[in-house]
């Protein structure tokens, strides 16, 4: 087998796509390091905010994967989203959704004419993600949900490394096998909302109360007492089981990485660097029209800092920002620019934003 790439090298292919987030990058470099290698890896679960990369850092897994030579199909990966895995538990079937998919995925590595003993093996050491893992939280507002409760126990079968039963496919001849699970990697993800205010609560106003004492900064001049609350600094798995993720199935998790919320910095960069940012895209419109789009730096740090006030959306807010100051310019690109360049600047930005 040719030599697998080192964690710094698969940190860097990931730190492209996913910036602000080293921390999770790293984690998440060293368990595929190992999962290439054939060793086992703890499962990973992810919290973060919404929007701060961490569908994104899954896909750029997925990607990396599949445009490495050496690594390219040796591993079944699959993404699927919690609520999947709620409707398929209360069908009575755990973990189908989970194994249909990565046959599948196992079938189009190994091509139709694949041994079953060899899809089956190739599945069982698949690499899974579960997306929005918090929509399966075991009580919402106060009632159980039944859903919830029946696909985290789903999961925990499989993350039990045993054998598991599994329904096959009709295009595997049907029936059911018994299928080794100790070689899946799960790694799970969800933004989790309401877990930082409720553990700021705690630390604040709660059963800890005075544990977050305020602290004395200098701001313009005055001093002044802040209260300074970093999620990581406070987190425990009795949080997480209030909000509804049962203890056996925390305690299947090898690692608990919260992404960073991101900043104007990091906001500016995704908004300028991304390929997939608003600012690329209508990038590319303008010179689909003739069009060269420059930006300012202060007109970037402006989208970026009236983005980062929405602090419930990421960078996703980027998006909606820039649509706001670009919408009318991208009707008539032509009419704007001078020289064939169409140069946004800060007065154009700030009065766009302004206009709302
Ligand atoms: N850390 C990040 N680095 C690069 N792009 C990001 C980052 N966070 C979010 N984005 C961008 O914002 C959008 C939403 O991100 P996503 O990963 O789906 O957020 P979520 O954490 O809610 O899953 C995507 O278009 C992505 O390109
Ligand atoms: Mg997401």
């Amino acid at each position: 087998m040719p030599p697998t790439p080192p964690p710094t090298e698969i940190a860097s292919a990931l730190g492209a796509r996913v910036l602000g987030q080293d921390e999770a990058v790293r984690e998440m470099a060293v368990a595929l390091a190992k999962k290439v290698a054939g060793l086992r890896v703890g499962h990973i679960l992810m919290i973060g905010s919404s929007g701060t990369g961490k569908t994104t850092l899954m896909r750029a897994v997925e990607e990396y994967l599949a445009a490495t030579p050496s690594l390219a199909g040796r591993s079944a990966v699959v993404r699927l989203h919690a609520n999947v895995l709620g409707e398929e538990a209360e069908a009575g079937r755990p973990g189908a959704a989970v194994f249909r998919r990565l046959l599948e995925r196992a079938r189009e590595q190994l091509g139709a004419g694949a041994e079953r003993e060899q899809l089956l093996a190739r599945a069982g050491g698949g690499l899974v993600f579960v997306d929005e893992v918090d929509k399966i939280r075991s009580h919402v507002g106060g009632s159980p949900n039944v859903r919830g409760i029946r696909a985290q126990e789903a999961l925990l079968t499989l993350m039990e490394n045993e054998v598991v039963p599994v329904d096959l496919p009709a295009w595997l001849g049907g029936g059911t096998a018994a299928i080794d699970a100790s070689g899946l990697l799960f790694v799970c993800g969800g933004a989790f909302e309401g877990l930082y205010d409720a553990v700021f609560d705690r630390v604040t106003i709660g059963e800890d109360k005075g544990a977050l004492q305020p602290v004395t900064v200098v701001e313009d001049g005055k001093v002044a007492e802040r209260l300074i609350f970093h999620l990581a600094d406070w987190l425990r798995n009795d949080d997480l089981f209030e909000y509804g993720m049962t203890p056996q199935f925390l305690a299947r998790f090898d690692a608990v990485v919260l992404l960073a919320d991101l900043d104007v910095d990091i906001l500016s960069r995704i908004f300028l660097e991304i390929p997939d940012s608003g600012f690329q895209q209508s990038r590319a419109y303008f010179e689909s029209r003739g069009v060269k789009l420059a930006i300012s730096p202060n007109a970037v740090r402006e989208i970026a800092r009236a983005a980062a006030r929405q602090p419930r959306l990421g960078a996703r807010a980027l998006k909606e920002v820039f649509r706001r100051v670009v919408r009318e310019i991208e009707f008539e690109p032509e009419k704007h620019a001078a020289q064939g360049v169409f140069l946004l600047d800060l007065p154009h930005v700030a009065r766009a934003l302004k206009h709302e």
